[in-house]
């Protein structure tokens, strides 16, 4: 059993604080929102997660999880810390490593005068970041010497929003960059209960494994729809190609539902991350590029289709269905459907939308721009034409026969609609 303290009690370090527990360590989980850390002492996660609000409470009747709003506390009572705070992009869409840096010298700080303290980062930055940003920090702040009074790892996390606690007790691997012995076999030993095959490597190898894994299952994606475009036109079922395509064992049947694209908290800002570290290395990442731009023109793409249902879209009643960037989750980070409002407000149109989890949290984006509505059929039934944006299960129950719809998600029932449109199939 490891004593571990967590950094960022967001999505990612969350599901870490509490899946760390159930696998048998005493966590402390740090963060700088006292509300944040009295809700979850209360056993309330301040996040949607299937399952999580319960697995929160077994970990804390266990008696081995706590949560602090000192990282002091947290670091005295550890002998790591996994950094698990945000990178979002920077203006220019490199990825912003101000919170990493500022938790690494907090870190550093605190761990003043241990024998040996571990410092594990698990957000996602660039290549590099741990060894030279982080170990750097850390020394600094601790005065430590690298390899000696503290080492550093990087240890990116592959959960989706959604299925976060099942991918984390069962990953597909677990991904150890560690910067030398000592942090690989302690990194070892944390995640030995997790059967999964472990790979160690250098950390700016780990580093690169997380974007180039996210970047390409978002190209996976952007693929099918480009692929999606051309078969609307040919009159071909896209999803029938793709079930054919995905059975040959060397490309598989994963990330390939062609829809209205991919949103979220990480494969747009890992995108532009990504293609911003070729820029800086003087390479042009023209894949990675093409995939972004096909995601963009999907929304595109949307608006198209309604204009030439409805003509001019100013004044012209359009209804969103869902905001959330996928099912499962109150995420709303770059979804399809709140970007999409976006626009056709631009356009002048009255945006109705509906979502059962994330109006909340959409609210905070799109304010007063858009009208809320509660029961979806109410949004069919009072709009002239509705986009499907998010694969809500519920949106399978709703009658469609008179409107027009645009459907980014693949919804069975959608097809009796009064004119149908498969954004990505025929
Ligand atoms: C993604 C990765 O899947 C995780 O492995 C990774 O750990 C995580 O980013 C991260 O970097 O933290 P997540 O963003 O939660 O996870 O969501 P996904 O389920 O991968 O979906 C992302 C977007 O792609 C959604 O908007 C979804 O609707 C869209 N998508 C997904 C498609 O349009 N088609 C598909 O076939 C699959």
């Amino acid at each position: 059993m490891a004593s571990l303290a967590v950094v960022g009690l967001g999505y990612v370090g969350l599901i870490h604080a509490v899946g760390f527990t159930l696998i048998g360590h005493r966590v402390v989980g740090y963060d700088v929102n006292r509300s944040v850390v009295e809700s979850l002492r209360r056993g309330r996660p301040h996040i949607y997660e299937p399952g999580l609000e319960e697995a929160l409470r077994r970990a804390l009747e266990g008696g081995r999880l706590k949560f602090t709003d000192f990282l002091e506390d947290a670091v005295a009572e550890s002998e790591a810390a996994f950094i698990a705070v945000g990178t979002p992009s920077a203006p220019d869409g490199s990825a912003d490593l101000s919170q990493v840096e500022a938790a690494a010298r907090a870190v550093g700080r605190a761990m003043r005068g241990k024998k040996w303290y571990l410092v594990v980062v698990k957000s996602t930055v660039p290549p590099g970041t741990t060894e030279s940003l982080v170990a750097g920090a850390v020394a600094e702040e601790s005065g430590a010497e690298l390899g000696v009074g503290f080492s550093v790892a990087s240890n990116p996390e592959f959960l989706r929003e959604g299925t976060a606690l099942e991918d984390f007790f069962k990953p597909d691997r677990v991904v150890i960059g560690a910067g030398d012995e000592k942090a690989a076999s302690f990194l070892l030993d944390v995640y030995r209960p997790i059967e999964a095959p472990k790979i160690v490597m250098k950390p700016r190898e780990a580093e690169l494994v997380k974007y180039v894994s996210n970047v390409f299952l978002a190209l996976k994606i952007s693929f099918a729809n480009e692929v999606g475009l051309l078969a609307k036109k040919l009159g071909v079922d896209t999803y029938r190609v793709f079930e054919a395509v995905g059975l040959d064992r060397r490309i598989g049947p994963h990330y390939f539902s062609a829809g209205l694209g991919f949103g979220g908290s990480c494969f747009p800002k890992d995108l532009r991350a990504y293609i911003k570290l070729g820029d800086r290395q003087g390479v042009d990442l023209h894949i990675a590029k093409a995939s972004y731009v096909v995601n963009e023109y999907m929304l595109q793409y949307a608006v198209e289709l309604l204009e030439k249902h409805l003509g001019d879209l100013r004044g012209r009643k359009i209804g969103i269905l869902g905001l959330a960037f996928k099912p499962n989750t109150d995420d709303v980070r770059e979804s399809r459907g709140v970007e999409l409002a976006k626009i056709l407000v631009a356009r002048g149109a009255v945006v109705y939308v509906h979502d059962p989890v994330a109006v909340e949290k959409a609210k905070a984006v799109l304010g007063n721009a858009v009208v809320y509505v509660e029961d979806p059929q109410f949004l069919v039934d009072n709009t002239e034409a509705v986009v499907i944006a998010t694969a809500w299960p519920q949106y399978e129950e709703l009658n469609y026969t008179n409107t027009i719809v645009i459907d980014g998600r693949r919804v069975k029932k959608a097809r009796e609609a009064k004119i149908y449109e498969g954004i990505a199939w025929a």
